[in-house]
């Protein structure tokens, strides 16, 4: 019973790997440049390939402002790819779980976000998602997509590996204070992701669709960076001088951002049982692995 798990080189790939091993699953990871999900026959003959029970799709186009430029390449990974993935599922008879994300939301919600509110993203990596999701819900029943947020690991690039290497480079920083979101542990995402492979794999029942998980609690960019500096001075010896807190208008970056992308994860938890952690907690435990990892 073999899990095929694309974009394996990734921050959330990585730890599905690992982890998945570590539970006793039979993982195959793939990723570029072996393996090109905007490749129809290689996606096919893989999704054939023996003994294949489910798909894991963490593979994605991520680079959010290059995309604004990149239109094609990100329409190619982030909705084309998927939609081969699904119709070769649906040929196989192979589940897949997705991964989507809080950009294909505007923002404009003053509460957490539902898996059913209408979907508006703001630039071409939030549509090259939207895009996709919806071609994988068209295609294939059997499917789970997961939208996340504000992702963060061990392994790959992240936010807090950037406020780290900037923070050891310049005494002050400045970062935005007006846009709420979710810091989601690569870890905790997998170890989610694994739990209902698990469920699977012992015959239970799964509702098809859509889901959030993202840490608990929301914060901005500048919450984030605090919490990450007050983390790191307790077990190095970097030490911010100054974190200052600017809007939006005052960093103005080439992909449209949401305001407000908080998730609400009370469905996975209600129909799963799955409880996402904290996000400060989970960052408290993890910091030292970031750190050690950190060069
Ligand atoms: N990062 C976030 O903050 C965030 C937030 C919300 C949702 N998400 C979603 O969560 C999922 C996992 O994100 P992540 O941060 O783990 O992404 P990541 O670290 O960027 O990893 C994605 C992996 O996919 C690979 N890939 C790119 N194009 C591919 C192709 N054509 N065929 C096969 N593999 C390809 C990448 O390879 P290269 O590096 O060589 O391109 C990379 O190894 C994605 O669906 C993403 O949209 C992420």
């Amino acid at each position: 019973m073999k899990i095929f798990v694309i974009g394996s080189k990734g921050q959330l790939g990585w730890e599905l790997c690992r982890r998945g091993k570590d539970r006793g699953f039979d993982i195959l990871g793939l990723d570029l440049p072996e393996f090109d999900i905007t490749h129809p026959s290689q996606v096919q003959s893989q999704v054939n390939g023996k003994g294949i029970f489910l798909v894991i799709n963490a593979s994605a186009y991520t680079a959010v402002d290059q995309a604004e430029t990149q239109e094609e390449l990100a329409f190619k990974v982030n909705c084309d790819g998927p939609a081969y993935l699904a119709s070769s599922c649906a040929r196989a008879k192979v589940p897949l779980f997705h991964i989507s994300t809080d950009y294909v939301f505007d923002g404009t919600k003053k509460t957490p976000y539902k898996e059913t509110d209408p979907v508006c993203p703001l630039g071409v990596y939030g549509k090259s998602k939207a895009d996709g999701d919806e071609r994988v819900r068209t295609l294939l029943k059997e499917h789970i997509i997961i939208r996340t947020a504000w992702l963060y690991g061990v392994h790959g690039n992240n936010f807090v590996r950037t406020m780290l290497r900037l923070g050891r480079a310049q005494e002050e920083l400045r970062v935005v204070c007006d846009q709420y979101g979710c810091p989601t542990f690569a870890g905790d995402l997998a170890d989610a992701l694994l739990t209902l492979a698990g469920s699977l794999i012992k015959g239970e029942d799964i509702a098809w669709g859509t889901y959030h998980f993202c840490g608990k609690g929301a914060t901005t960019w500048h919450g984030f960076a605090k919490m990450i500096f007050e983390l790191a001075g307790k077990h190095t010896s970097l030490r911010l001088k100054e974190l200052h807190a600017i809007t939006a208008d005052q960093y103005p970056m080439p992909a449209k951002r949401p305001v407000m992308s908080a998730l609400d994860c009370s469905l996975i938890e209600k129909r799963f049982g799955i409880s996402p952690r904290p996000w400060q907690e989970v960052l408290k435990n993890i910091m030292p692995h970031l750190l050690s990892d950190d060069h």
